[in-house]
C-alpha cells in the first residue's frame, strides 16, 4: 500500500522556542531593525551594508540555536509517511532535526546569490556576506532570501505539493503573508487539516476538516505526531 502524504506548512512560530524571534510578535521591529528596511529591494538599494549586517547577525544567531521538539517530532513522521515540509523560515532547523524533503519558500540564510541574472546560488554555511564579496561574474552577493515585494519562485512547487496532501499540518504562522498563506486553499476539502498556534490565525475561506490546536509548537506538535504515527 502506498504511504500517505503529509504536507507541513511552517512559519516563524515553530522556531520561536529555539530562540529565534517571530516577525509579527516583535512589535514592528525585528531584532531591532525595521523589517521593511532590511527585507526589501528598496532597503537593499538604500543601504546594502545594513541589510548584510542584519542577515550576518541572523546567520550567527542560527549557528547558536538548535531544533526544538516540534522540528524533531515532524522529522519522525517520515518513518510512516511521505512528508514534505513547506517552510517560510529561512533557518535550517527542519533539516538539522532530520527532515529530508523541505521547500524553503522564502530562501535560506546559509545561501548567498548573485545580484545579476542568471542568479547563481552559493552555499555559505554560517559565514558572513560583506560588501565587495562577488559572484564569479563580478556582481555583489546578497542573501538568498525572498524579500517583501519579490516573486516566490518555489510557490508553484509548493502549491502542487499542497494539492497532493492527505494531511496538512500548519504550525507557527500568522497566515498573513501571501502567497504562502494561500497554500491552504490548494489542499483538497477532504484533507484533514491541523493548525498549531497559541494564537489562532485567521484562516480565509471555508474549510472542512480543520482542527485548531491552540498550543505552542513544542507542546502541540509532539502529541499530534504521536497520534498520527499510531493511527
Ligand atoms: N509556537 C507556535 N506558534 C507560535 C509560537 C510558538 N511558540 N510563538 C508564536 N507563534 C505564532 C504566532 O502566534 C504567529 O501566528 O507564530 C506566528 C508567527 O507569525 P509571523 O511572525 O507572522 O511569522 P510568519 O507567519 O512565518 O511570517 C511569514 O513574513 O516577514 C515575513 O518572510 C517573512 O517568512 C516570513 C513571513
Amino acid at each position: 500500500m502506498s504511504r500517505k502524504k503529509i504536507v507541513v506548512l511552517s512559519g516563524a512560530g515553530i522556531s520561536a522556542e529555539s530562540g529565534l524571534s517571530t516577525f509579527r510578535d516583535a512589535g514592528g521591529l525585528w531584532e531591532g531593525y525595521d523589517v521593511y528596511e532590511v527585507a526589501s529591494p528598496g532597503g537593499w538599494i538604500k543601504d546594502p551594508e545594513v541589510v548584510l549586517r542584519f542577515y550576518n547577525e541572523r546567520r550567527r544567531q542560527l549557528h547558536n540555536v538548535k531544533p526544538n521538539e516540534a522540528h524533531i517530532a515532524l522529522a519522525q513522521l517520515e518513518s510512516k509517511y511521505d512528508v514534505v515540509i513547506v517552510t517560510q523560515n529561512v533557518d535550517n532547523l527542519h533539516e538539522r532535526a532530520g527532515s529530508s524533503n523541505i521547500i524553503h519558500l522564502h530562501g535560506e540564510l546559509t545561501k548567498a546569490r548573485s545580484t545579476v541574472p542568471p542568479y547563481n546560488v552559493y552555499d555559505i554555511g554560517y559565514r558572513d556576506i560583506n560588501l565587495g564579496d562577488e559572484c564569479e561574474k563580478g556582481s555583489q552577493l546578497r542573501p538568498d532570501i525572498v524579500w517583501f515585494g519579490e516573486a516566490v519562485p518555489l510557490m508553484t512547487d509548493a502549491a502542487t505539493v499542497a494539492a497532493s496532501a492527505d494531511i496538512l499540518i500548519v504550525v507557527g504562522t500568522s497566515l498573513v503573508v501571501y502567497p504562502a498563506a494561500g497554500l491552504i486553499d490548494y489542499v483538497s476539502r477532504e484533507t484533514k487539516k491541523y493548525i498549531i498556534d497559541p494564537h489562532k490565525p485567521n484562516v480565509s475561506g471555508i474549510h472542512k476538516n480543520l482542527e485548531f490546536i491552540v498550543e505552542k509548537a513544542t507542546t502541540g506538535t509532539p502529541p499530534l505526531v504521536k497520534k498520527l504515527l499510531a493511527s
